[in-house]
């Protein structure tokens, strides 16, 4: 072959690889309503930077016929690019090419990237549209799979993996998103389960859809395996654009200093009087939050699932923040075994990539009942009072309204290593609410009482004693638990600038191979 032929050769090849199981298969794709595995790299990154990799890998499976059936790239494009300037290194699976099943150098292309976006210290972002392990490659596919698997594992709080989910994610290839950072699933042809419809009906006997059991709206609002759902790959790629922005490269690294148009010391009157009078009145602890962060603009994480918490990324003078909140709004605020679940896994990613932490307070304690302790809320609520307290990053909390019991010391006191803490007049700091105090305290003279005028204005002066006594921040404040009682209105420019002394804030824990979470 002449050289130049070689080139046209090279043109070729290039043209036919990017055709993936070509042109019928595509079309198909498209009618799905899905993007093509190229399409949807060049819809996450920054355009024209995508560098691809292994164009030319083949299989190498010889079963089933299958050494007379070879596609370019093998069913995942690989490679790097950039998301605002910032190296990536991403994998994108190919439906059209045999499912985008895992075949053994399948495995090895993904791993390729994954390695070198170790080596460079960079995010990965997988996009997984796959029918599972190529079949017809047996145990060689699974093999591959693992060693995803122990790479997830081993990249874990060293770069941030996010995991796109545009279509099929089904049995043991679950467990590689489930080992990252975060996941995003479309509402349209993304599901993820361990075993299918099918196989469901076969062992338990249950009718089930597809979406039922493993749909995107089920993941984000009961089971909470996925932590973002978009209504399309184009609102998913923005979402991980915008996500991408909050985080550092690596571990090693600080998030990125964004320029603040908004200013530090904007005072917000309408806080002032945000907290209703009647103290179990909820109110929208979105609203506060907006309020203080730059320009309103909040990120939120695990939107749908465990609503009685509020956990997600904002800027605090350009500064990537998380943000973690008991919302009122919804279950009083309560903290249970998923609310304790979600915060604990969003304080340690912040913890692990150098993202200080809000901490805003008003829970009325933990959810009592039969329910919760069967579901083992004590190891549950254990694990977000060991995310807190081993959590090394800085942390500032403001109690807004309630902060009662044990739930009390979880969400980020003074003791579990709160840096700075300050309360708002209206913060309500004790061991329980007046009425439950009350019954413990006087139970025995209240049933005592025959007059139940007489016990209700009892029971009335007692609760009144002991509010006055401890339905605010002043006896904490006593303690030195609390470092200031700020005004409301004044809560953006208190916590910028509590962030900003934390800026050189240097704690270790004390060596061992690892902390034994209680998982
Ligand atoms: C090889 C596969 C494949 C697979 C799909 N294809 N899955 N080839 N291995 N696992 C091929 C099909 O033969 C077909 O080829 C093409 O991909 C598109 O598949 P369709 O079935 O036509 O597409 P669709 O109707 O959209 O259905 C998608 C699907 C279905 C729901 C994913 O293909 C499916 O159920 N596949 C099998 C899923 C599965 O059981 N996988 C193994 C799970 S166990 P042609 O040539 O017609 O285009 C597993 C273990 C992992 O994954 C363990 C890790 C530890």
């Amino acid at each position: 072959m002449k050289n130049q032929q070689k080139v046209v050769d090279l043109i070729d090849k290039r043209e036919q690889a990017k055709l993936g199981g070509g042109e019928k298969r595509i079309a198909s794709q498209h009618k799905k309503g899905k993007l093509t595995a190229r399409e949807r790299i060049d819809l996450l990154l920054d355009e024209g930077s995508f560098e691809e990799l292994d164009m030319f890998v083949t299989h190498r499976c010889t079963n089933f016929g299958l050494d007379k059936e070879k596609y370019l790239g093998d069913g995942v494009v690989t490679g790097h690019g950039t998301i605002d300037g910032r190296i990536v290194f991403v994998f994108s699976q190919d439906f059209t090419v045999f499912g985008g099943s895992l075949s053994e150098t399948m495995s090895q292309k993904i791993c390729k990237v994954m390695d070198m976006a170790m080596k460079m210290g960079a995010p990965v972002i997988g996009i997984n549209d796959s029918g599972g392990a190529r079949i017809q490659e047996g145990v060689a596919s699974l093999a591959g799979y693992a060693e995803i698997f122990e790479r997830n594992i081993l990249a874990s709080g060293v770069i941030p993996q996010i995991s796109a989910i545009f279509g099929p994610c089904a049995g043991g290839a679950v467990y590689s998103p489930a080992l990252t950072d975060f996941i995003l699933m479309t509402e349209q042809n993304s599901f993820m389960f361990v075993t299918g419809p099918k196989v469901v009906k076969s062992v338990t006997g249950e009718d089930i859809t597809t979406e039922d059991l493993g749909g995107a709206d089920v993941h984000a609002r009961k089971s909470g395996v996925t932590h973002f759902k978009a209504e399309s790959e184009e609102e998913g790629a923005m979402l991980i654009r915008k996500l991408i922005s909050y985080m550092p490269q690596n571990n090693l690294e600080e998030p990125p200093l964004v320029a603040c148009d908004d200013p530090i010391d904007r005072l917000e009157d309408s806080l002032n009087s945000i907290i209703p009078d009647n103290p179990n009145q909820p109110y929208d602890m979105k609203d506060i939050i907006h309020a203080i962060v730059d320009n309103g603009e909040f990120l939120e994480v695990h939107r749908h699932y465990a609503r009685n918490i509020i956990v997600g990324f904002a800027r605090f003078n350009g500064a990537s923040t998380g943000i973690v909140a008991n919302q009122p709004n919804f279950l009083a605020g309560v903290l249970d075994s998923d609310a304790s679940r979600k915060a604990a896994r969003f304080v340690r990613f912040c913890d692990a990539f150098n993202i200080p932490i809000l901490t805003l307070v008003d829970v009325p304690g933990f959810l009592p009942g039969s329910g919760q302790e069967y579901a083992g809320i004590i190891v549950h609520g254990a694990k977000l009072m060991f995310a807190y307290g081993e959590a090394t990053i800085p942390k500032v909390t403001v109690t807004i309204r309630k902060s009662y019991g044990g739930a009390h010391d979880v969400m980020s006191s003074k003791q579990l290593r709160g840096d700075f803490n300050y309360a708002w007049p209206t913060a309500e700091i004790a061991v329980m609410g007046a009425a439950g105090a009350i019954e413990i305290l006087e139970g025995k003279a209240i049933r005592a009482m025959t007059n139940e005028e007489e016990k209700k204005s009892f029971i009335a002066e007692k609760e009144a004693e002991y509010e006055e006594k401890f339905a605010n921040p002043y006896q904490a404040a006593s303690f030195g638990y609390i470092d200031d009682v700020i005004e409301p209105r004044n809560t953006r420019f208190r916590v910028i600038r509590a962030f900003e002394a934390l800026q050189t804030k240097k704690v270790l824990n004390p060596p061992r191979k690892h902390a034994n979470i209680p998982l």
